[in-house]
């Protein structure tokens, strides 16, 4: 298995399940969950940072290499593990692909997916300081968050906003079965202070996630505006097999070999096998 930065807390429960002969979307489901249900990770799951209106939404995937059967949600409140509506959708309605909103909360409920809280003390401070340096909380205190001005304000500041300082992304899980499954799970809170509403790549198959097993597993961490223009996970594995090379993005091959690539310089990703008793952590090529 592999994982992107901050999801390594997550390979050692997949890599259980994978030596008790799991599959390797059990090991993905698995393995972000974990990353989920961490507080300290401020760009998925319950520790995730909200949007404009301090509202936590939620966006993952999660695509099967054995059959491109692929499940996703986007924009989801009140759920601290969107991974597994992603594998419900993709499982219990697999004549849909990716649903949104209430419509992805209301089909978690149906099928008995746990609610939770998802905005901690910590993020609602971090988004709060937030606002207030683009100069967003003044209108707020003086409309109210749900007023006209109060949101022809926002819009304006956000406009105008750079990214917010420490590390905000997603994780990435890619993992390789012992039958010679891919499978590939992404998980995020999206951007901070994003407009409500918006969705990231982390959701859309072929742009933050793609697997097969012919080729292999690729996903994407970072802005998602551009891995969805780009529709990068998909391309990355055209190019992986036009050359075979997975140090692009984060990608994992039929016969296990793995790579990264990023803009940012040191980036790492983390890299667990079955006989391994932890994690290690890898470079990714700069590009
Ligand atoms: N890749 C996650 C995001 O764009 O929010």
């Amino acid at each position: 298995m592999i994982a992107s930065e901050r999801g390594e807390v997550g390979l050692a429960a997949g890599i259980g399940l994978l030596r008790a002969g799991a599959s390797a979307l059990d090991a993905v489901e698995a393995a972000i969950r974990v990353v989920e249900a961490d507080e300290d990770n401020h760009t998925v799951g319950v520790g995730g940072l909200p949007n404009l209106l301090g509202q936590v939404e939620l966006d993952a995937s999660i695509m099967d290499g054995a059959t491109r059967q692929a499940g996703a949600v986007a924009a989801v409140t009140g759920f601290p593990h969107p991974i597994s509506i992603a594998r419900a959708v993709c499982e219990r309605l697999p004549q849909h692909l990716l649903l949104v909103g209430a419509g992805a909360e209301r089909f978690a409920d149906e099928v008995g997916i746990e609610r939770g809280p998802t905005l901690t003390d910590e993020a609602r401070r971090r988004w709060r300081d937030g606002l207030s340096a683009a100069g967003i909380e003044s209108a707020e205190a003086r409309f109210g968050p749900g007023e006209r001005a109060y949101r022809q304000q926002v819009i304006e500041r956000l406009a105008s906003m750079g990214v917010p300082d420490g590390p905000w992304d997603t994780v990435n899980v890619l993992a390789l079965d012992a039958a010679g499954n891919l499978a590939a799970g992404v998980s995020t809170s999206g951007y901070p202070w994003k407009y409500p509403g918006r969705v990231s790549d982390s959701a859309i198959i072929g742009a933050g996630n793609y697997c097969d097993n012919a080729v292999g597993a690729a996903a994407c961490t970072g802005r998602g505006e551009l891995a969805i223009r780009g529709t990068t996970a998909r391309s990355v594995l055209h190019a992986l097999a036009a050359d075979g090379d997975p140090a692009k993005a984060l990608c994992l091959t039929p016969d296990g070999r793995h790579g990264g690539a990023s803009t940012v310089p040191g980036a790492t990703y983390s890299v667990m096998t079955a006989q391994d008793t932890t994690f290690r952590i890898e470079q990714r090529r700069q590009t």
